[in-house]
């Protein structure tokens, strides 16, 4: 997605030897012209695939997969990654692993939000060590959902994360895919989408 690619250029910032730091668009404040462009990409990508419900992990997720299901006209729904007195009912869950935060997080989704009719795309805003998404997928496949894809922002591709999706056998869908950092400047390489 080549505007995506160019405010990264333009607003992107390099964090040590592996973090991107996207505040001013992204991941705290947020541009909704971009988030809408983001939502119809990945709508045009998934019109015809009958999908019904879009999957996320809060916080950043939240932002680019409510475009998405707004685009298509489906239901979002974001994992929680703390219980709160409202959570009343069956829960799914799964163990999250952050290797940035060196912390494991139990993320639950009410069980009454998917079924085995569903059929869900995950949305995230990064794709980097892939624990997040593989927590989704598992959550989901627990659910018996079908799994159509995982639709990502922005991709840290010399991190492990698309291989480990990819060897569950569902598709990544990157928007813009980060080759490495070279002295401060971003390195891409060619997108999915
Ligand atoms: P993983 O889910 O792919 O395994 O990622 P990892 O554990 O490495 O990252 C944990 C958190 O850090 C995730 O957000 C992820 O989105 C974010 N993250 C990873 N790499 C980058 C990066 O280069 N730039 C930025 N801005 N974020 C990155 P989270 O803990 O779920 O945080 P939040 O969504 O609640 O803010």
């Amino acid at each position: 997605m080549e505007s995506l690619v160019a405010r990264i250029k333009q607003d992107g910032t390099v964090l040590g030897e592996d973090i991107l730091k996207v505040d001013s668009f992204l991941t705290h404040q947020v541009d909704p012209k971009l988030m809408r462009e983001i939502g119809r990409v990945f709508a045009e990508k998934f019109k015809t695939a009958g999908l019904t419900k879009i999957v996320t992990i809060e916080a950043s997720g939240n932002v680019p997969a409510a475009y998405v299901a707004e685009e298509l006209g489906i239901p979002m729904i974001f994992a929680k990654k703390a219980k709160n007195v409202t959570m009343t009912d069956d829960l799914l869950t799964a163990d999250v692993y952050s290797f940035t935060k060196k912390v494991t997080s139990t993320i639950q989704i009410s069980q009454k939000f998917l079924s085995e009719q569903d059929k869900v795309l995950v949305i995230d805003d990064f794709l980097a060590n892939g624990q997040a998404a593989l927590g989704l997928i598992s959550i989901l496949k627990t659910a018996g959902c079908e799994v159509a894809g995982v639709g990502i922002v922005i991709e840290k591709s010399f991190q492990t994360g698309r291989a480990l999706v990819e060897e569950t056998g569902i598709p990544v869908f990157s928007l813009a895919r980060v080759a490495g950092f070279d002295q401060g400047q971003v390195v891409f390489r060619e997108a999915d989408l």
